[in-house]
């Protein structure tokens, strides 16, 4: 595992967009994973950057979000598929149709995890995966639970979840109970990880992600078993 501390958030978007751009000017057609939230933010917006200045291109690459909200549609503004395309996707020349959100409006639930998980292993996997943390330690929304979930399932929210998320919906009753998330056995695959944290209040979790017992009760644990793991921080 690689920690490094970066000065502030804009540093921290910066050193993970360096790893991004790198993987993508080295291997032009990979697969990645991304992540939402508000840690990926600053990633983003220097990646777009980079591409106005013309010194990545996104033309091949492949993408597969984390996860998406059961129940919101695409358009919807908070779902996890509008928040790509407004931050990344809408911003580079990347294919819209090489980019791979859960669908939060799948009727039948069972299938759409089949077919994720399908998706994923049709790509070859994921070369680098993007990831947060939540307070509670998940990752996409592999949320504390007695086993590791391997593959792409629905899931039902925590309320500290659903309270931290509220900050992007009106209230909490908006906010959805439900999401679909990648599993953990596709996250672990993949080739290469890189966690971002950036506020001071996920410094416990972090501690106990990286250092304590390997337990589904703090998903991001399984992260100490990655073979090429980079964690970059700021204010921790
Ligand atoms: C959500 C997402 C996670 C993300 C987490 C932390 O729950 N599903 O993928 O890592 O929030 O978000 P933030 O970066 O806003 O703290």
């Amino acid at each position: 595992m690689k920690i490094i501390k970066a000065k502030d958030y804009k540093d921290m978007s910066r050193k993970a967009a360096n790893i991004i751009s790198a993987q993508v000017i080295l291997y032009p057609n990979s697969v990645l994973g991304l992540a939402t939230g508000s840690s990926p933010i600053g990633t983003y917006e220097q990646l777009v950057e980079w591409f106005n200045k013309g010194d990545v291109d996104f033309s091949c690459v492949r993408t597969v979000n984390l996860d998406e909200y059961r129940g919101l549609d695409g358009s919807n503004e908070q779902s996890y598929r509008h928040f790509m395309n407004e931050h990344l996707f809408d911003l580079v020349n990347i294919e819209k149709s090489k980019t791979f959100v859960p669908d939060g409006l799948a009727e039948n639930p069972v299938e759409e995890c089949k077919r994720y998980d399908a998706l994923i292993e049709s790509l070859g996997g994921i070369d680098l995966q993007l990831l947060g943390i939540g307070h509670n330690g998940h990752i996409g929304f592999n949320e504390p639970s007695e086993a590791f979930e391997k593959t792409t399932h629905l899931v039902d929210l925590k309320p500290e979840t659903i309270v931290a998320n509220t900050r992007f919906f009106e209230s909490a009753d908006a906010v959805p109970k439900q999401a679909y998330t990648m599993g953990i056995k596709s996250i672990m695959q993949a080739k290469k990880i890189v966690l971002i944290v950036s506020s001071e209040d996920k410094a416990d979790i972090l501690k106990k992600a990286l250092y304590g017992p390997v337990t589904p009760e703090v998903p991001g644990s399984i992260l100490q078993l990655h073979p090429d793991l980079t964690v970059v921080t700021c204010g921790i």
